[in-house]
């Protein structure tokens, strides 16, 4: 009897010394190499939710041509939530037919034709967020299928997820991705209630921090959120984010109507700082010349790409006003002063606030006006309006 227990104990020893080897073995996950500067693309939500079909999509992208703004970076054309039509007898998912009836392959030869990528979105539950089908129980077979239809970017939602565990859950479709040997960009959505940030650096390219954005400057109406409530809920998460996985303050509103040219151009600057995704989310086919000029800025843009992808921090902030910066490849920094209030108001940069010692002499460049200003030493001070921006290039 002695002798058994003994046994046992050696057996489960064993077993247990196995497992822990096992783990300590398992490979580490590594990144899949896409996204090594945040994704540029545009995509259907914000502007026309479940109001889609192909001639819409076609239109975009031919106007993210003639528009230049794929020449200014933004490459996807994102068909968001409502294409999905049923699952066909064999499970796989099909579009809708009316929506969508020459299919999404012949769709995503024509954005490819263009020299743009074609990117889709999914939910990791039954249903999506707009009640068509999901891909829980169909992630490898989803993945194939899009694969197949030529997909560059997935975007996977998590409506309908009830008990489901998130990394795990977003690490199968990550795993199922990698399984099509198609460079897919991986987007995750769940709205950052599971802390990606903290766990999805290898299973996601991108991860949304927030609930939704709508298109307002201040305040939030229950899971929707304006420019600067998703601004606030950014401070402390820049550590997280680097090239291939990036931290996604929800798509741009840029050009859809409820807010100022102002307020939009801060909006924009905002999120290039934040080296966040730069999603257009408004009718490409029919843009204002103001609209165009902010979404093409390319010395914004340029910010945002900066190939060290080290997210901007809030540096000093004294109620509405605010100095944001981030360090810039080649040692120069990016520095935006924010005015909240109603009123113009002159705003600071001290030099301590970058780490800088105050003699050193930095030349200043105006990256909305284009122009370079006078060089400062020690502290910067511009006059900015009302709800405005300055964004500013030092070295
Ligand atoms: C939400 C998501 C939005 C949009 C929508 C589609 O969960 O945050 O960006 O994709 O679903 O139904």
């Amino acid at each position: 009897m002695k002798r058994l227990r003994m046994l046992l104990t050696m057996v489960l020893a064993c077993g247990l010394v196995a497992a822990m080897l096992h783990a300590e073995s398992a490979p580490p996950r590594t990144p899949n190499e896409l996204a090594l500067t945040p994704p540029m693309g545009w995509n259907t939500w914000n502007r026309f939710g479940c109001k889609i079909n192909e001639k819409l999509i076609r239109q975009a992208a031919d106007a993210m041509v003639s528009s230049g703004m794929r020449d200014a970076g933004y490459v996807y054309i994102v068909i968001d939530d409502c294409w999905q039509g049923e699952r066909d007898a064999k499970g796989n998912i099909r579009p809708d037919p009316l929506r969508f009836p020459s299919g999404m392959k012949a769709l995503g030869d024509y954005i490819h034709a263009k020299g743009l990528k074609f990117g889709i979105y999914s939910d990791a539950g039954q249903l999506t967020c707009g009640k068509r089908p999901g891909s829980w129980g169909h992630e490898y077979q989803d993945a194939r299928t899009y694969a197949s239809w030529g997909v560059d970017y997935l975007k996977y939602d998590w409506c309908s997820t009830y008990t489901q565990d998130a990394p795990s859950t977003y690490t199968t479709m990550s795993d199922a991705l990698r399984a099509t040997g198609r460079p897919i960009v991986f987007s995750i959505c769940e709205w950052g209630v599971n802390k990606p940030w903290l766990w999805a650096k290898n299973v996601g390219n991108l991860w949304r921090t927030t609930d939704d954005i709508y298109d307002h400057w201040s305040g939030q109406d229950g899971y929707q959120h304006s420019v600067l409530a998703i601004l606030d809920l950014q401070v402390g998460l820049d550590g997280f984010a680097g090239p291939g996985h990036w931290n996604d303050p929800d798509m741009l509103e840029v050009g859809n109507g409820g807010m100022s040219n102002v307020e939009y151009q801060s909006h924009f600057s905002l999120w290039a700082m934040l080296a966040a995704p730069l999603m257009a989310g408004n009718d490409l086919a029919d843009m204002s010349a103001e609209t165009k000029a902010i979404l093409t800025n390319r010395e914004v843009i340029a910010v945002d790409q900066d190939p060290l992808g080290i997210e901007a921090s809030r540096v000093a902030k004294q109620g509405d006003y605010e100095v944001w910066a981030r360090p810039l490849k080649g040692g120069g920094r990016a520095v935006l002063l924010l005015n909240r209030s109603a009123t113009a108001h002159a705003i600071t940069v001290d030099w301590a606030d970058l780490n800088l010692p105050a003699s050193l002499r930095m030349k200043v460049r105006d990256l909305w006006t284009h122009k370079d200003l006078p060089a400062a030493r020690g502290s910067f001070t511009a006059n900015v309006p009302s709800h405005g921006v300055a964004m500013l290039r030092m070295e």
